[in-house]
């Protein structure tokens, strides 16, 4: 048998290109490819792009650039370009990169085997369709070897909701949920294999609708397997936030106290540049409505400052729903400009005024951040252990609340869950001391 070929994989963006880099070095697996952490030791590239702020395509060019050394070294490595720059591009990339040997998009990621076998003949391959058939079900089926505790599961895919600075609409296209039965599949398999924790991931993860319960249905579903022992999911839109997700935080134990709910903006008046459906006022109650349900629920979300059209009493407003709800984790961005999309023709606020306002904004979301950190300093919490930290005899896991805390203790290793008394906040951590197994 000839050695393995080495992939190396850069991975940029969001955790469903973390999940579609599992799968497509799965996918490649099947080609005799192990991957490897060195681009210098690798006979195949692949860049899973991120297309979803600013420059994305220039940092790809820019990068692909770094390669050519390589490549002039060993003319038979592959270099790739996947993800939603890919589908973004097309065949520009590979007319402006001419090295580039293969260009894929995230609906055809189950075509990998036969597009890499296409480079090998030194032609292109080049596939960006949305194909008719579900690139889940064609995917070559997941190893068995023992993996970490923690893993994403990828649910739903694509968003129909056309945000008007959003690319997500067109890069992964429409929204397809993936059949119940074959996500619970996945996820026993992933359990057996020693994952305890699992992330269900989607653009508009809670408009999921593979399971005749939604997403709370299969949520209850999966906290029924033995050895599963958290369930979290990411992300999600106000709007599809139904009666039973929220009670399903109050009901299930292993639904994780966290939800990443993503507002955008406090003004009304953007909200519906920005067509998002909702009001401030919608998006207020429906907090209350969640803590009613799970009140130590730790919220997250994500911003966008300098929309076209925002104002100073805009910002404000947003300001001020953020004094309202009070976040303990947050995701704040200066609009950028996507080519395609609606808000991409209006007129921009100005880079400094928008600048200001981040600058604005993250302070007070840092702060918010930070006291919900504090708040946990004397309080008992369950930790699952996922590596070991720098420091000897450290190891590091994530709260229920999904806060770092470090720990440093040989009573406890990879993968074990445990209670833990914090009494420490840092910057961006907690650090406690091990108490006993977790509750
Ligand atoms: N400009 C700035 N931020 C954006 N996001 C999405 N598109 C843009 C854009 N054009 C942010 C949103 C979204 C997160 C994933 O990225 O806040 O929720
Ligand atoms: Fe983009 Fe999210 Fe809006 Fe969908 S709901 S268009 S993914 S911001």
């Amino acid at each position: 048998m000839s050695a393995p070929k080495k992939l190396f994989i850069k991975t940029y963006g969001c955790q469903m290109n973390v999940y579609d880099s599992e799968r497509m070095a799965e996918a490649l697996g099947g080609q005799g490819y192990e991957t490897t952490d060195r681009a210098d030791d690798a006979d195949m590239i692949l860049l899973n792009t991120c297309h979803i702020r600013e420059k994305a395509a220039e940092k790809v060019y820019s990068e692909l650039g770094r390669f050519r050394a390589l490549k002039d070294e060993k003319p038979d490595l592959k270099i790739g370009v996947a993800g939603c720059v890919a589908q973004a591009e097309g065949a520009e990339i590979i007319k402006r990169q001419p090295m580039v040997d293969l260009v894929v998009g995230p609906q055809s990621y189950h075509r990998l085997p036969e597009l890499e076998a296409k480079t090998q003949t030194g032609a292109k391959a080049l596939d960006t369709d949305f194909p008719e058939e579900d690139k889940f079900e064609h995917l070559a089926a997941r190893p068995k070897a023992k993996r970490g505790p923690t893993a994403f599961l990828t649910v739903q895919e694509g968003c129909d909701k056309f945000c008007a600075f959003c690319v997500v609409p067109y890069t992964r296209g429409a929204e397809v949920s993936r059949p119940a039965a074959r996500v619970m599949g996945e996820a026993r398999d992933l359990v057996e294999r020693g994952v305890r924790e699992i992330t269900l991931l989607g653009q508009n993860v809670n408009a999921y609708h593979g399971h005749d319960g939604g997403l709370s249905g299969l949520i209850r579903e999966l906290a029924g397997i033995d050895g599963l022992e958290r369930i979290r999911f990411t992300t999600s839109h106000p709007n599809d936030m139904d009666d039973d997700l929220i009670a399903a935080h109050g009901e299930v134990d292993k639904l994780m106290p966290y939800l990443h709910l993503p507002v955008q903006s406090g003004s009304d008046k953007v909200l519906k540049a920005m067509n998002r459906k909702h009001t401030a006022a919608h998006y207020l109650r429906l907090i209350e409505r969640i803590r009613a349900a799970r009140p130590d629920l730790l919220l997250s979300g994500d911003f966008i400052v300098g929309f076209p059209g925002e104002t100073e009493a805009d910002f404000q407003d947003t300001l001020d729903l953020v004094e309202a709800v009070g976040y303990g984790q947050a995701y704040s961005f200066k609009y950028s400009a996507r080519p395609g999309t609606p808000a991409a023709e209006r007129e921009t606020v100005s880079g400094d005024v928008a600048d200001e306002r981040l600058q604005r904004l993250q302070a007070l979301l840092s702060k918010q951040q930070r006291a919900a950190q504090d708040a946990m300093v004397g309080r008992e919490v369950d930790v699952l252990f996922e590596k070991a930290g720098r420091m000897d005899g450290q190891m590091v896991g994530k709260s229920d609340h999904l806060h770092a805390v470090f720990v440093t203790s040989d009573a406890v290793k990879r993968g074990d869950l445990a209670r833990v008394r914090i009494v420490e906040s840092a910057s961006n951590s907690l650090s406690g001391e091990v108490v006993g197994p977790a509750r």
